[in-house]
């Protein structure tokens, strides 16, 4: 018989998280490995999912924000459809920005893509009790890389290993799921919400301070789910991060 040895694993972990919290500079600091990861799957994950904390000046973070809220302020935050991925937010997307705020937008392509990405902006203002449920984004409409700079709020990013066997994008995108609703106009075509258990599985939970900006790409992008883990549930390290409300602008490239 096995006998797992919980304070043992718990020690392996929490030895882990220390690891990444000493490799400050590059950014690593701020992703804690939970489960037991195959050491590749790990290594591509580096690669692929990366946090550059003050990506953005205070400045910059105040400009795009003025930018954004006289029509943002306007809508009234979604909290109707308990199916649809995200809870408590609404949403915009914008081609023409001011030309400060357009050149913080060609950092991010320069640092973030390789070619061009998608001439609109999507911005998401997250309540500060929304949240984003565990999904992968459509690769219908979607390419290899999702990048976001996170305004107003620090919060916690899960990516959870989804499992690559079971769960496969069709290539016209559409998941059983999809099949049941109309997929033009629902939430469900863009984002696509495999099971992905924490048990037996490995994942990570990613620290997003305010700020920073985030890149998604690859395995990162493909393979696991992202989250935005509500308010009462956002620790890293077992440290609450409190989550208030939260404005994204994230950049994607053509699938
Ligand atoms: C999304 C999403 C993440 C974020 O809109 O699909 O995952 O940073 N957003 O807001
Ligand atoms: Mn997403």
């Amino acid at each position: 018989m096995v006998i797992f040895n919980r304070s043992a694993a718990i020690g392996k972990i929490l030895r882990r998280c220390h690891r990444a919290v000493a490799a400050k500079n590059s950014g690593n600091h701020l992703t804690c490995f939970h489960g037991l990861w195959p050491v590749s799957e790990q290594n591509d994950f580096e690669q692929h999912m990366r946090i550059i904390p003050d990506f953005i000046s205070e400045t910059e973070e105040k400009q795009l924000h003025e930018e954004i809220e006289p029509y943002m302020s306007r809508l009234r935050y979604e909290f109707d459809h308990w199916d649809d991925a995200i809870h408590g937010f609404r949403e915009t997307e914008r081609k023409k920005w001011y030309p400060t705020n357009r050149d913080v937008l060609e950092r991010v392509r320069q640092v973030a893509f390789e070619g061009a990405i998608m001439p609109y902006v999507h911005v998401l203002d997250l309540a500060a009790d929304g949240v984003i449920k565990p999904h992968v984004d459509s690769t219908r409409y979607c390419g290899n890389t999702i990048s976001g700079i996170s305004l107003l709020s620090d919060s916690v990013m899960r990516l959870v290993r989804a499992d690559a066997e079971k769960y496969q994008q069709s290539s016209t995108g559409t998941t059983s799921k999809e099949n049941d609703v109309d997929a033009d106009a629902n939430d469900a075509a863009y984002r696509h919400q495999p099971e992905a258990k924490l048990e037996n599985n490995f994942y990570a939970d990613l620290l997003l301070p305010r700020r920073s900006l985030y890149i998604m790409s690859h395995t990162a992008r493909y393979n696991f789910t992202h989250e935005i883990l509500a308010n009462e549930r956002s620790l890293f390290l077992g440290k609450p991060i409190k989550k208030t409300r939260r404005i994204s602008i994230i950049c994607r490239n053509d699938p």
